[in-house]
């Protein structure tokens, strides 16, 4: 990530966004239950909000940067954190309650990685287990923001058809200016 980037994402103004516009929404989507997995947690603004609302979370990282420091500052509380590609992270079959990333699948390499974390997510959650996000939209000033940066948008168009084919069920989709959020659910 450039660093105005990382600086936004560690910022009070983002955790006001997370607390105020994504967890409301991720709530009323469904129970989180017990065990929930966390993709792609940079500083961990929302791994802190998250963390408060679940019994135990497991973070995983794949800048080995910010995730030695998060494993650093979340040391004694309810969080694991992974220093790690979400892809092959080693999680185990059918675990987790529920799963989720923010701001997280722009910042793969290509379309058919994302599909892979699709593929493992559904592989990670228990039947019927929970998957929300949010991602930014194709949009000229959020390119801007992405310069000398990994930018692979996610079509929400497309989104649907792509968990389907990984195996989850229905998606629903919700546009908020330049964001999306999307739940969807791995079958019972
Ligand atoms: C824009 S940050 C979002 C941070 C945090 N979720 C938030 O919303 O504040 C995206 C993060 O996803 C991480 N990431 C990207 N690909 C990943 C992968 N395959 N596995 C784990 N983390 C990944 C990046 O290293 C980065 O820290």
């Amino acid at each position: 990530m450039n660093e105005t980037h990382l600086q936004y994402l560690a910022s009070p103004e983002w955790a006001q966004t997370v607390e105020r516009e994504l967890l409301p929404w991720v709530e009323a989507a469904g129970d989180l239950g017990d065990d929930v997995l966390e993709i792609g947690p940079g500083p961990g603004v929302t791994t802190d909000l998250l963390r408060q609302r679940v019994r135990r979370l497991t973070a995983v990282e794949l800048d080995p940067t910010l995730g030695e420091a998060l494993r650093e500052r979340m040391s004694g509380t309810n969080v694991d954190v992974i220093v790690g590609d979400a892809t092959e992270a080693g999680l185990g079959q059918d675990r987790f309650s529920a799963a989720a990333c923010f701001s997280v699948l722009h910042h793969m390499p290509s379309a058919e990685h994302q599909d892979r974390l699709f593929a493992e997510l559904h592989r990670v959650l228990r039947p019927g287990g929970i998957f929300v996000g949010q991602d930014s939209l194709d949009l000229e000033a959020i390119r801007l923001g992405h310069a000398d940066d990994i930018f692979t948008p996610v079509d929400p168009d497309r989104l649907g058809d792509r968990l389907a084919s990984a195996g989850f069920g229905p998606t629903t989709i919700d546009m908020l200016g330049y964001h999306f959020r999307f739940v969807v659910r791995k079958p019972a």
